[in-house]
Protein backbone atom coordinates (compact mmCIF):
# COMPACT_ATOMS: atom_id res chain seq x y z
CA UNK A 1 0.00 0.00 0.00
CA UNK A 2 1.09 3.28 -0.71
CA UNK A 3 0.93 6.13 2.20
CA UNK A 4 -2.51 8.23 1.55
CA UNK A 5 -1.96 11.84 -0.18
CA UNK A 6 -4.40 12.63 2.39
CA UNK A 7 -1.16 12.91 4.94
CA UNK A 8 -0.09 16.22 3.60
CA UNK A 9 2.01 19.28 5.59
CA UNK A 10 -1.69 20.88 6.36
CA UNK A 11 -3.51 17.79 8.10
CA UNK A 12 -0.42 16.51 9.83
CA UNK A 13 0.05 20.25 11.24
CA UNK A 14 -3.73 19.82 12.41
CA UNK A 15 -2.63 16.64 13.98
CA UNK A 16 0.01 18.05 15.61
CA UNK A 17 -1.66 20.64 17.49
CA UNK A 18 -4.73 18.06 18.41
CA UNK A 19 -2.80 15.26 19.85
CA UNK A 20 1.14 16.28 19.03
CA UNK A 21 2.94 13.20 17.69
CA UNK A 22 3.89 10.11 17.91
CA UNK A 23 0.08 9.75 17.32
CA UNK A 24 -2.23 6.59 15.37
CA UNK A 25 -4.64 7.63 12.79
CA UNK A 26 -7.53 5.50 11.62
CA UNK A 27 -9.04 5.71 8.29
CA UNK A 28 -12.74 5.32 8.91
CA UNK A 29 -13.79 4.65 5.21
CA UNK A 30 -11.02 2.12 4.83
CA UNK A 31 -12.36 0.27 7.85
CA UNK A 32 -15.65 0.42 6.60
CA UNK A 33 -14.61 -1.11 3.43
CA UNK A 34 -13.17 -4.06 4.77
CA UNK A 35 -16.10 -4.67 7.18
CA UNK A 36 -18.17 -4.48 4.31
CA UNK A 37 -15.89 -7.09 1.70
CA UNK A 38 -16.17 -9.40 5.23
CA UNK A 39 -19.70 -9.31 5.36
CA UNK A 40 -19.98 -10.19 1.88
CA UNK A 41 -18.04 -13.80 2.74
CA UNK A 42 -20.14 -16.50 0.87
CA UNK A 43 -22.09 -18.55 3.29
CA UNK A 44 -25.15 -20.52 1.77
CA UNK A 45 -26.71 -21.08 5.50
CA UNK A 46 -25.87 -17.90 7.32
CA UNK A 47 -22.73 -15.49 8.45
CA UNK A 48 -21.69 -14.18 12.01
CA UNK A 49 -18.61 -12.17 10.84
CA UNK A 50 -16.67 -10.78 14.18
CA UNK A 51 -13.89 -8.87 14.83
CA UNK A 52 -10.62 -10.19 16.05
CA UNK A 53 -10.69 -6.94 18.94
CA UNK A 54 -7.06 -7.80 20.14
CA UNK A 55 -5.69 -6.04 17.13
CA UNK A 56 -7.26 -3.05 17.66
CA UNK A 57 -9.42 -2.66 21.06
CA UNK A 58 -9.99 0.91 21.16
CA UNK A 59 -13.25 1.74 22.41
CA UNK A 60 -13.99 4.38 18.84
CA UNK A 61 -12.96 1.43 16.66
CA UNK A 62 -14.88 -1.40 18.70
CA UNK A 63 -18.01 0.99 17.94
CA UNK A 64 -17.38 1.90 14.45
CA UNK A 65 -17.04 -2.14 13.60
CA UNK A 66 -19.49 -3.09 15.71
CA UNK A 67 -21.84 -0.66 14.30
CA UNK A 68 -21.84 -2.22 11.12
CA UNK A 69 -23.33 -5.38 12.41
CA UNK A 70 -20.27 -7.33 13.15
CA UNK A 71 -19.23 -9.67 16.22
CA UNK A 72 -16.20 -9.83 18.80
CA UNK A 73 -13.87 -12.63 19.32
CA UNK A 74 -12.24 -11.95 22.64
CA UNK A 75 -9.03 -13.40 23.94
CA UNK A 76 -9.07 -12.25 27.50
CA UNK A 77 -11.76 -11.48 29.81
CA UNK A 78 -10.25 -8.18 30.26
CA UNK A 79 -11.45 -8.04 26.28
CA UNK A 80 -15.02 -9.16 27.03
CA UNK A 81 -15.00 -6.22 29.71
CA UNK A 82 -13.56 -3.60 27.58
CA UNK A 83 -16.50 -4.58 24.88
CA UNK A 84 -19.15 -4.70 27.47
CA UNK A 85 -18.19 -1.04 28.46
CA UNK A 86 -17.93 -0.10 24.78
CA UNK A 87 -21.17 -0.99 24.20
CA UNK A 88 -20.94 -4.63 22.41
CA UNK A 89 -24.29 -6.25 22.68
CA UNK A 90 -22.80 -9.61 24.89
CA UNK A 91 -25.01 -12.19 22.48
CA UNK A 92 -22.50 -11.08 20.28
CA UNK A 93 -19.00 -11.48 22.00
CA UNK A 94 -17.40 -15.28 22.06
CA UNK A 95 -13.88 -15.68 23.95
CA UNK A 96 -11.14 -18.12 22.65
CA UNK A 97 -8.55 -18.79 25.31
CA UNK A 98 -6.53 -20.73 27.94
CA UNK A 99 -8.28 -19.03 30.58
CA UNK A 100 -11.92 -19.20 32.39
CA UNK A 101 -12.40 -15.99 33.77
CA UNK A 102 -14.01 -15.49 36.88
CA UNK A 103 -16.37 -13.27 36.01
CA UNK A 104 -17.71 -15.34 33.07
CA UNK A 105 -20.86 -16.75 35.36
CA UNK A 106 -21.97 -13.29 34.55
CA UNK A 107 -21.89 -12.99 31.46
CA UNK A 108 -22.88 -16.30 30.22
CA UNK A 109 -26.10 -15.18 31.85
CA UNK A 110 -26.16 -12.19 29.03
CA UNK A 111 -25.13 -14.47 26.76
CA UNK A 112 -21.71 -14.29 25.86
CA UNK A 113 -19.79 -17.58 23.95
CA UNK A 114 -17.09 -19.55 24.90
CA UNK A 115 -14.60 -21.79 22.77
CA UNK A 116 -12.82 -24.36 24.62
CA UNK A 117 -9.41 -24.18 23.26
CA UNK A 118 -8.12 -27.48 25.89
CA UNK A 119 -9.68 -30.42 27.43
CA UNK A 120 -8.71 -29.27 30.75
CA UNK A 121 -10.70 -26.11 29.88
CA UNK A 122 -13.62 -27.61 28.35
CA UNK A 123 -13.69 -29.96 32.00
CA UNK A 124 -13.84 -26.52 34.23
CA UNK A 125 -16.11 -24.81 31.96
CA UNK A 126 -18.42 -28.41 31.79
CA UNK A 127 -17.87 -28.21 36.22
CA UNK A 128 -19.24 -24.53 36.18
CA UNK A 129 -21.71 -24.41 33.43
CA UNK A 130 -23.46 -28.16 32.99
CA UNK A 131 -26.35 -28.76 30.90
CA UNK A 132 -25.22 -25.06 28.29
CA UNK A 133 -23.92 -25.02 25.09
CA UNK A 134 -20.06 -24.26 23.89
CA UNK A 135 -17.77 -24.35 20.76
CA UNK A 136 -14.56 -26.05 20.78
CA UNK A 137 -11.36 -24.54 19.09
CA UNK A 138 -9.57 -28.06 17.43
CA UNK A 139 -6.17 -27.70 16.62
CA UNK A 140 -6.32 -29.26 13.09
CA UNK A 141 -2.76 -30.19 12.87
CA UNK A 142 -1.75 -27.53 10.25
CA UNK A 143 -0.83 -24.15 10.93
CA UNK A 144 0.39 -21.38 8.97
CA UNK A 145 1.33 -17.60 9.93
CA UNK A 146 3.93 -15.03 7.76
CA UNK A 147 6.34 -16.24 10.49
CA UNK A 148 7.04 -19.08 13.23
CA UNK A 149 5.70 -16.51 16.11
CA UNK A 150 2.53 -15.93 14.11
CA UNK A 151 1.64 -19.70 13.51
CA UNK A 152 -0.83 -20.81 15.98
CA UNK A 153 -1.74 -24.40 14.61
CA UNK A 154 0.16 -27.96 14.03
CA UNK A 155 2.10 -29.87 15.78
CA UNK A 156 4.67 -27.42 17.61
CA UNK A 157 1.71 -24.94 18.59
CA UNK A 158 -0.39 -24.89 22.02
CA UNK A 159 -3.20 -23.31 20.95
CA UNK A 160 -6.79 -25.48 20.65
CA UNK A 161 -7.51 -29.24 21.24
CA UNK A 162 -5.09 -31.32 18.86
CA UNK A 163 -7.58 -32.84 16.38
CA UNK A 164 -7.04 -36.66 17.50
CA UNK A 165 -8.78 -35.92 20.62
CA UNK A 166 -12.10 -35.95 19.80
CA UNK A 167 -13.15 -38.85 22.15
CA UNK A 168 -11.95 -37.17 24.91
CA UNK A 169 -14.13 -33.90 23.58
CA UNK A 170 -17.37 -36.50 23.31
CA UNK A 171 -16.66 -37.56 26.75
CA UNK A 172 -16.25 -34.49 29.14
CA UNK A 173 -19.34 -32.79 26.79
CA UNK A 174 -21.32 -36.22 28.01
CA UNK A 175 -20.13 -35.87 31.21
CA UNK A 176 -21.63 -32.37 31.88
CA UNK A 177 -23.67 -32.54 29.10
CA UNK A 178 -22.69 -30.27 27.22
CA UNK A 179 -23.80 -29.53 24.00
CA UNK A 180 -20.89 -28.86 20.91
CA UNK A 181 -22.43 -26.15 19.14
CA UNK A 182 -19.70 -24.60 17.23
CA UNK A 183 -16.07 -25.90 15.91
CA UNK A 184 -13.75 -23.10 15.88
CA UNK A 185 -9.74 -23.35 13.81
CA UNK A 186 -7.38 -20.66 13.64
CA UNK A 187 -4.26 -21.56 12.41
CA UNK A 188 -2.17 -18.27 12.86
CA UNK A 189 -2.21 -14.82 11.23
CA UNK A 190 -1.05 -14.13 7.42
CA UNK A 191 -1.69 -17.85 6.71
CA UNK A 192 -1.30 -19.49 3.15
CA UNK A 193 -4.59 -19.75 1.10
CA UNK A 194 -3.81 -23.23 0.36
CA UNK A 195 -2.99 -24.11 4.06
CA UNK A 196 -5.97 -22.04 5.01
CA UNK A 197 -8.27 -24.09 2.90
CA UNK A 198 -6.73 -27.52 4.01
CA UNK A 199 -7.90 -26.62 7.17
CA UNK A 200 -11.42 -25.10 6.19
CA UNK A 201 -11.60 -29.14 5.04
CA UNK A 202 -10.51 -30.49 7.91
CA UNK A 203 -12.65 -28.17 10.30
CA UNK A 204 -15.35 -29.39 7.96
CA UNK A 205 -14.67 -33.04 8.80
CA UNK A 206 -14.45 -32.25 12.33
CA UNK A 207 -18.02 -30.74 12.10
CA UNK A 208 -19.42 -34.52 10.45
CA UNK A 209 -17.98 -35.66 13.89
CA UNK A 210 -19.98 -33.69 16.19
CA UNK A 211 -23.99 -34.10 15.47
CA UNK A 212 -24.85 -31.52 17.67
CA UNK A 213 -22.72 -28.48 15.62
CA UNK A 214 -24.48 -25.50 14.28
CA UNK A 215 -21.59 -23.64 12.98
CA UNK A 216 -18.19 -23.50 12.08
CA UNK A 217 -15.87 -20.61 12.69
CA UNK A 218 -12.82 -20.33 10.29
CA UNK A 219 -10.78 -18.10 12.39
CA UNK A 220 -9.15 -15.31 11.31
CA UNK A 221 -5.25 -14.71 9.89
CA UNK A 222 -6.36 -13.30 6.12
CA UNK A 223 -3.45 -11.59 4.59
CA UNK A 224 -3.31 -8.11 3.57
CA UNK A 225 -0.19 -6.56 1.48
CA UNK A 226 1.18 -4.02 3.79
CA UNK A 227 3.94 -4.01 1.27
CA UNK A 228 3.68 -3.20 -2.45
CA UNK A 229 5.22 -6.54 -3.34
CA UNK A 230 2.96 -8.67 -1.11
CA UNK A 231 -0.25 -10.04 -1.96
CA UNK A 232 -3.68 -9.74 -0.25
CA UNK A 233 -5.65 -12.79 0.01
CA UNK A 234 -9.45 -12.29 -1.64
CA UNK A 235 -11.43 -13.22 1.38
CA UNK A 236 -14.32 -13.68 -0.99
CA UNK A 237 -12.67 -15.98 -3.32
CA UNK A 238 -11.35 -17.80 -0.81
CA UNK A 239 -14.57 -18.35 0.86
CA UNK A 240 -16.17 -20.25 -2.47
CA UNK A 241 -14.82 -23.77 -2.04
CA UNK A 242 -15.67 -23.61 1.38
CA UNK A 243 -19.21 -22.44 0.68
CA UNK A 244 -19.76 -25.42 -1.61
CA UNK A 245 -18.58 -27.97 0.63
CA UNK A 246 -20.85 -26.89 3.10
CA UNK A 247 -24.21 -27.05 0.35
CA UNK A 248 -22.70 -30.43 -0.44
CA UNK A 249 -22.36 -31.67 3.20
CA UNK A 250 -26.13 -29.98 3.52
CA UNK A 251 -27.33 -31.92 0.86
CA UNK A 252 -26.15 -35.20 2.25
CA UNK A 253 -26.92 -35.06 5.87
CA UNK A 254 -29.41 -32.32 6.04
CA UNK A 255 -27.39 -30.18 8.46
CA UNK A 256 -27.34 -26.76 6.87
CA UNK A 257 -24.25 -24.97 9.05
CA UNK A 258 -23.43 -21.66 9.90
CA UNK A 259 -20.46 -20.11 9.19
CA UNK A 260 -18.23 -17.55 11.39
CA UNK A 261 -15.16 -16.01 10.20
CA UNK A 262 -13.14 -13.64 12.60
CA UNK A 263 -10.21 -11.36 11.41
CA UNK A 264 -8.26 -8.98 12.70
CA UNK A 265 -5.65 -7.99 10.95
CA UNK A 266 -7.90 -7.68 7.65
CA UNK A 267 -10.25 -4.80 9.40
CA UNK A 268 -8.00 -2.79 10.40
CA UNK A 269 -4.06 -3.23 9.58
CA UNK A 270 -4.53 -1.04 6.23
CA UNK A 271 -6.57 1.28 7.79
CA UNK A 272 -3.68 2.69 10.64
CA UNK A 273 -0.58 4.52 10.20
CA UNK A 274 1.34 6.15 13.14
CA UNK A 275 2.62 9.65 12.84
CA UNK A 276 5.76 10.90 14.01
CA UNK A 277 8.45 13.48 14.05
CA UNK A 278 11.64 13.36 12.95
CA UNK A 279 14.43 13.53 15.93
CA UNK A 280 17.55 13.45 14.15
CA UNK A 281 19.31 12.66 11.67
CA UNK A 282 22.69 10.94 12.24
CA UNK A 283 24.90 10.02 9.78
CA UNK A 284 28.06 7.79 11.07
CA UNK A 285 30.75 9.48 8.63
CA UNK A 286 31.66 6.09 7.73
CA UNK A 287 29.94 6.59 4.22
CA UNK A 288 26.91 3.91 4.43
CA UNK A 289 24.65 4.78 7.46
CA UNK A 290 22.22 7.34 7.48
CA UNK A 291 20.18 7.19 10.47
CA UNK A 292 16.82 8.74 11.05
CA UNK A 293 15.84 8.86 14.64
CA UNK A 294 11.83 8.46 15.23
CA UNK A 295 10.14 10.34 17.94
CA UNK A 296 8.39 6.59 18.13
CA UNK A 297 9.65 3.20 17.97
CA UNK A 298 9.53 -0.62 19.16
CA UNK A 299 7.06 0.95 22.18
CA UNK A 300 4.90 2.37 19.25
CA UNK A 301 5.57 -0.10 16.82
CA UNK A 302 6.90 -3.37 17.83
CA UNK A 303 6.09 -5.11 14.61
CA UNK A 304 9.29 -4.80 13.23
CA UNK A 305 11.49 -5.28 15.71
CA UNK A 306 9.31 -8.57 16.84
CA UNK A 307 8.83 -10.29 13.65
CA UNK A 308 11.49 -7.87 11.07
CA UNK A 309 7.93 -6.54 9.66
CA UNK A 310 7.95 -4.41 7.07
CA UNK A 311 5.89 -1.49 6.79
CA UNK A 312 5.78 1.24 4.26
CA UNK A 313 7.63 4.47 4.83
CA UNK A 314 6.78 7.91 3.77
CA UNK A 315 8.59 11.45 4.96
CA UNK A 316 6.38 14.69 4.49
CA UNK A 317 8.78 17.39 4.75
CA UNK A 318 7.61 20.19 6.39
CA UNK A 319 7.61 23.57 5.21
CA UNK A 320 9.92 23.04 2.42
CA UNK A 321 9.85 20.98 -1.14
CA UNK A 322 12.83 18.48 -1.61
CA UNK A 323 13.53 16.82 -4.97
CA UNK A 324 16.97 14.95 -3.22
CA UNK A 325 16.65 11.30 -2.16
CA UNK A 326 18.70 9.23 0.35
CA UNK A 327 19.13 5.54 1.77
CA UNK A 328 18.22 5.97 5.32
CA UNK A 329 18.12 3.25 8.38
CA UNK A 330 14.84 4.40 10.28
CA UNK A 331 15.45 3.50 14.35
CA UNK A 332 13.24 4.00 17.23
CA UNK A 333 13.21 5.92 20.39
CA UNK A 334 14.33 3.34 22.97
CA UNK A 335 17.68 2.76 23.94
CA UNK A 336 17.74 -0.46 22.18
CA UNK A 337 19.79 -1.09 18.86
CA UNK A 338 16.94 -3.85 18.27
CA UNK A 339 14.51 -0.89 18.16
CA UNK A 340 14.51 -1.07 14.03
CA UNK A 341 11.52 0.67 12.48
CA UNK A 342 13.30 -0.86 9.09
CA UNK A 343 14.84 -4.26 9.88
CA UNK A 344 16.15 -6.50 7.15
CA UNK A 345 13.07 -8.45 5.87
CA UNK A 346 15.03 -11.38 6.68
CA UNK A 347 15.73 -10.83 10.58
CA UNK A 348 19.72 -10.67 9.30
CA UNK A 349 22.69 -8.64 11.00
CA UNK A 350 22.15 -6.21 8.00
CA UNK A 351 20.65 -3.36 7.97
CA UNK A 352 17.78 -2.60 5.51
CA UNK A 353 17.68 1.19 3.83
CA UNK A 354 14.79 2.64 2.50
CA UNK A 355 15.44 5.43 -0.08
CA UNK A 356 13.40 8.60 0.94
CA UNK A 357 13.43 12.52 0.63
CA UNK A 358 15.99 14.13 2.16
CA UNK A 359 14.80 14.17 5.42
CA UNK A 360 15.37 17.15 8.24
CA UNK A 361 14.95 17.23 11.59
CA UNK A 362 11.31 18.11 12.87
CA UNK A 363 9.91 16.55 9.10
CA UNK A 364 7.14 13.89 9.79
CA UNK A 365 7.26 10.26 8.93
CA UNK A 366 4.16 8.38 8.00
CA UNK A 367 4.05 4.48 8.77
CA UNK A 368 1.46 2.63 6.93
CA UNK A 369 0.06 -1.31 7.83
CA UNK A 370 0.12 0.36 11.87
CA UNK A 371 -3.82 -0.49 12.36
CA UNK A 372 -3.42 -3.73 13.69
CA UNK A 373 -1.22 -4.85 16.31
CA UNK A 374 0.41 -1.74 16.69
CA UNK A 375 -1.43 0.05 19.73
CA UNK A 376 -2.58 -3.31 20.49
CA UNK A 377 0.82 -4.75 21.52
CA UNK A 378 2.75 -1.21 22.29
CA UNK A 379 5.06 -1.88 24.78
CA UNK A 380 3.28 0.39 27.58
CA UNK A 381 5.77 3.00 29.01
CA UNK A 382 9.27 1.65 28.15
CA UNK A 383 11.97 4.32 29.25
CA UNK A 384 8.58 5.93 30.71
CA UNK A 385 7.36 7.07 27.18
CA UNK A 386 3.63 7.21 27.70
CA UNK A 387 0.91 5.81 25.80
CA UNK A 388 0.05 7.27 22.21
CA UNK A 389 -2.94 9.11 21.62
CA UNK A 390 -5.42 7.95 18.83
CA UNK A 391 -6.90 9.65 16.41
CA UNK A 392 -9.59 8.48 13.86
CA UNK A 393 -10.11 10.64 10.24
CA UNK A 394 -13.85 10.67 9.52
CA UNK A 395 -14.97 9.85 6.27
CA UNK A 396 -15.36 13.55 5.44
CA UNK A 397 -12.15 13.70 6.80
CA UNK A 398 -11.91 15.49 10.32
CA UNK A 399 -10.03 14.41 12.81
CA UNK A 400 -11.10 13.41 15.66
CA UNK A 401 -9.07 12.50 18.94
CA UNK A 402 -10.50 9.48 20.14
CA UNK A 403 -7.89 8.53 22.93
CA UNK A 404 -5.63 10.98 24.63
CA UNK A 405 -1.48 10.82 25.06
CA UNK A 406 -1.03 8.84 28.87
CA UNK A 407 0.52 11.79 31.23
CA UNK A 408 3.16 10.88 33.39
CA UNK A 409 0.87 10.70 36.09
CA UNK A 410 -1.41 8.50 35.05
CA UNK A 411 1.89 6.26 34.22
CA UNK A 412 3.06 6.09 38.13
CA UNK A 413 -0.92 6.57 39.59
CA UNK A 414 -0.37 2.59 40.36
CA UNK A 415 3.06 2.91 42.16
CA UNK A 416 3.13 2.55 45.78
N1 LIG B 1 -8.91 -15.53 16.01
C1 LIG B 1 -8.05 -15.99 16.92
C2 LIG B 1 -8.44 -17.09 17.79
C3 LIG B 1 -6.77 -15.41 17.02
O1 LIG B 1 -5.91 -15.87 17.92
C4 LIG B 1 -6.43 -14.34 16.16
C5 LIG B 1 -5.11 -13.71 16.27
C6 LIG B 1 -7.38 -13.88 15.24
C7 LIG B 1 -8.62 -14.51 15.18
C8 LIG B 1 -7.12 -12.74 14.30
O2 LIG B 1 -6.05 -12.97 13.46
P1 LIG B 1 -5.72 -11.92 12.30
O3 LIG B 1 -6.88 -11.90 11.37
O4 LIG B 1 -5.54 -10.60 12.95
O5 LIG B 1 -4.46 -12.40 11.68
N2 LIG B 1 0.64 -9.88 16.54
C9 LIG B 1 0.58 -10.56 15.27
C10 LIG B 1 -0.69 -11.32 15.11
C11 LIG B 1 -1.02 -12.24 16.28
C12 LIG B 1 -2.46 -12.64 16.21
C13 LIG B 1 -2.91 -13.50 17.33
N3 LIG B 1 -4.20 -14.06 17.13
C14 LIG B 1 0.81 -9.54 14.15
O6 LIG B 1 1.17 -8.43 14.45
O7 LIG B 1 0.70 -9.89 12.98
Amino acid sequence: MEIPEFFNAQLLSELEALSGTPCYVYDEATIRRQTDIMKKFPAPFGLFPRYAMKACPTRAILALVTGEGIGIDASSGFEIDRALRAGVDPTAISLSTQELPSDFDQWIKKGVKMNACSLSQLRRYGEKFPNTSIGIRFNPGLGSGGTAKTNVGGPSSSFGIWHEKKEEVRAIAAEFSLKIERIHTHIGSGSDPAVWQRTANLSLALVREFETVESLNLGGGYKVARMADEVSTDLLKIGEPVAAALTEFAEETGRKIRLEIEPGTFVVANAGYLVSRVQDVVDTGTGGHQFLKLDSGMTELLRPSLYAAQHPISIIPRGRTVEDMEDYVIVGHCCESGDLVTPAPDDGEKLAFRNLPKTQIGDWCVIGGAGAYCSAMSTKNYNSFPETSEVLRSENGDLNLIRRRQTLDQLLANEI
